[in-house]
């Protein structure tokens, strides 16, 4: 193909011309909405690093989910701040833990909508880590005992999927003998397989209340240098019987996205991370980017790189836009 044959403007002239040959196209279809929930009643509380979101008692979190609903949004993925935090996690699993609650509150109020829930340990840990911590370090074995019986309480509480985010090593094995052996077969695992040790996690911590209180992620979180080292974990949790695997986070990742896409066939998530999400609202409130515009492109370049699922906190934001343009149609 040489120049002057071929003139690519020649298919950018209008817009209907760019319409028929886009090749990357967004959909309601492919989002699922992280929400936050905190105990209490009609509680209702701003995060200032994630303007737009809130942590939510379980009632305006079923409030949160019909709205969802109504978007066409088919999930949301629940992270839960326990009024009293551990040293073994003791929330997490509890029968009437946060999540458990709240779980069964939205599957009775809104049963046509997917309840997914994080299983980790961070934001039930009085230290903040994602395991238990013995002799200084998070222990992994001790771990995966945790994990797995917290997913199973989120199973029994009507959860429609769990998305274990410890990165312990065999977690999602643990995860997956757990469920099946307690009558969970046919609940899926959707595995934050490649989780980095990340800066844009930031605004998140602050809305789970789960920073950790001494060191840092990087002994189970993932280098964010390495890309061969995700193929490697991400072929474990598909040996462990991981259903949906995940890249996180999206946007300084569309590298690993795009080799992931490559070398996997499984449906592949990425994690629109809570800083990614704070950098756009954070340049549009100064004036310095169009919002809509910005979050537009990032959404689309994370399906191009090859996400079939993108989780962003701009679910109910992109999904009213998507419906807009749908009725223009
Ligand atoms: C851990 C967890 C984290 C996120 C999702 N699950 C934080 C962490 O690893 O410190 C981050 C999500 C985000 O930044 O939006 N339970």
């Amino acid at each position: 193909m040489q120049f002057p044959e071929y003139r690519p403007r020649r298919l950018r002239k209008n817009a209907n011309f760019r319409r028929l040959i886009r090749e990357t196209r967004l959909s309601v279809d492919d989002i699922i909405y992280p929400l936050f929930v905190v105990p209490g009643k009609n509680v209702k509380k701003p995060i200032a690093s994630m303007p737009d979101n809130f942590q939510m008692s379980a009632d305006n979190i079923v409030k949160e989910a019909k709205k969802a609903r109504e978007l066409n949004i088919p999930g949301i993925l629940l992270f839960g701040i326990p009024a009293r935090k551990d040293e073994q996690g003791t929330q997490a699993f509890a029968k009437d833990g946060i999540i458990q609650q709240t779980v069964r509150m939205v599957k009775n109020e809104v049963p046509d909508i997917l309840v997914i829930t994080d299983v980790c340990l961070c934001e039930y840990m009085s230290h903040g880590h994602c395991g238990i911590v013995e002799k200084g370090g998070v222990d992994n074995d001790t771990t995966l005992e945790v994990l797995a019986e917290t997913a199973v309480a989120q199973a029994r509480a009507g959860a429609d999927m769990v998305a274990p985010s410890a990165m312990m090593d065999g977690q999602v094995g643990a995860i997956r003998e757990a469920l099946d052996e307690s009558g969970f077969a046919d609940i899926p695992v959707m595995s934050y397989s490649a989780k980095y040790s990340s800066s844009f996690y930031g605004p998140f911590r602050d809305a789970a209340e789960s920073a950790p209180q001494f060191g840092d992620r990087k002994t189970y979180q993932m280098d964010y240098a390495n890309g061969d080292e995700a193929l490697r974990e991400i072929t474990l949790d598909v040996s462990e019987g991981a259903d949906i695997i995940m890249v996180k986070p999206a946007l300084a990742y569309l590298d690993i996205i795009c080799r992931v896409r490559q070398e996997f066939d499984l449906p592949l998530a990425a994690y629109n991370v809570s800083g990614e999400y704070a950098m756009i609202k954070a340049a549009a409130n100064l004036g310095w980017l169009d919002e809509e515009k910005a979050m537009l492109e990032s959404l689309t370049a994370i399906k191009r790189a090859g996400a079939d699922i993108i989780i962003t906190y701009f679910a109910p934001q992109a999904a009213a836009l998507y419906q807009q343009q749908e009725n223009r149609l």
